[in-house]
């Protein structure tokens, strides 16, 4: 950073992907503040008295849009976000959207009229959905079943996410690019959980089920709605082969390939979250 009183925000800084671009940033001696309902300060989407204690002395905003993109307040919030983010002398905004993801679309022109430097990163489905999200229940219990068929998605790791995003935060060079992130490899979900069950020795499989069995099975565990609406819209919709391609783009940053699943399911396998709890 050239200016080192400034520090970096860094939105959803407990979650998968901030919480590895906050730990990438301060190995590099970067000074960084975490934006969450669970930081000091906090910071809450939902309310933007929250917000600017957050954006005091900020050079650049690691943005991640917590709740549910295809809200119809989401690409509001997100503008008004940006604008004061702009007023408080932010510089530069990295935002992580989704590859092939409509609904976002319209939060990633409130990033980009923003006026301020932008960098979108459109990512694939996550590696680590599979071990620290809602897909880490269905592993543990032997049977991940899932509304998709042998559609190809090119996972991605998300430590590589986070490295982009770090370099996107730190380097001019990727002011005004939009980066569509991918892993180096097309797996079905099918494939994915066959990796699994083989690399890391877990007992699980692979079961195709309908769209109404899946929300159903949501509802009945008592899911929120606004998370059964994301599932819906995310199976239904986005999963229809329009990603199934791999991109340079993870290259073309960090100078390296994309991490493989396999890395990922070794590394993960080694922490044992895939054991059942004896
Ligand atoms: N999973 C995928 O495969 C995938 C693929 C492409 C794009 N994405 C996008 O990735 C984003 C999620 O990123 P992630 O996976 O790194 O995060 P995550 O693991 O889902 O964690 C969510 C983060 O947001 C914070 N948060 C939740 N509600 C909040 C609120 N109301 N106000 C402020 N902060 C809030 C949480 O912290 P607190 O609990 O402390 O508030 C946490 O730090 C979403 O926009 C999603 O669309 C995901």
């Amino acid at each position: 950073m050239k200016n080192s009183e400034k520090t970096i925000l860094v939105l959803g800084g407990t979650g998968k992907t901030g919480r590895r671009v906050m730990e990438g940033l301060k190995a590099r001696g970067l000074s960084v503040r975490g934006g969450s309902r669970s930081s000091e300060p906090p910071f809450d989407w939902n309310d933007p008295t929250t917000w600017a204690p957050v954006l005091e002395n900020v050079e650049a905003v690691y943005v991640v849009y917590s709740l549910d993109p295809t809200a119809p307040t989401a690409t509001d919030t997100i503008r008004s976000f940006a604008g004061q983010a702009a007023q408080a002398g932010v510089q530069r905004l990295v935002f992580l959207s989704g590859r092939g993801d409509e609904a976002a679309q319209p939060c990633e022109q409130a990033i980009r009229e923003s006026g301020l430097g932008w960098t979108i990163l459109r990512a694939s489905w996550f590696d680590q959905n599979f071990s620290e999200d809602f897909l880490c229940g269905a592993v543990l219990s032997g049977e991940v079943a899932l509304p998709v068929g042998a559609v190809g998605e090119p996972f991605i790791d998300v430590e590589d996410i986070a490295e982009v995003a770090i370099a996107a935060l730190t380097e001019e060079a990727h002011a005004g690019h939009v980066y569509e992130l991918t892993g180096p490899r097309l797996l079905t979900f099918a494939q994915a959980v066959e990796e699994i069950a083989e690399i890391a020795g877990v007992p699980v499989r692979f079961t195709e089920i309908t769209l109404e069995q899946f929300t159903a099975g949501l509802m009945a565990q008592q899911v929120p709605a606004e998370f059964v609406g994301l599932a819906a819209y995310l199976f239904g919709e986005l999963l229809d082969g329009r990603n199934s391609s791999v991109t340079g783009d993870v290259e073309h940053v960090l100078g390296r390939p994309a991490r493989d699943f396999s890395e990922y399911v070794r590394k993960t396998a080694a922490t044992r979250v895939w054991q059942a709890q004896g």
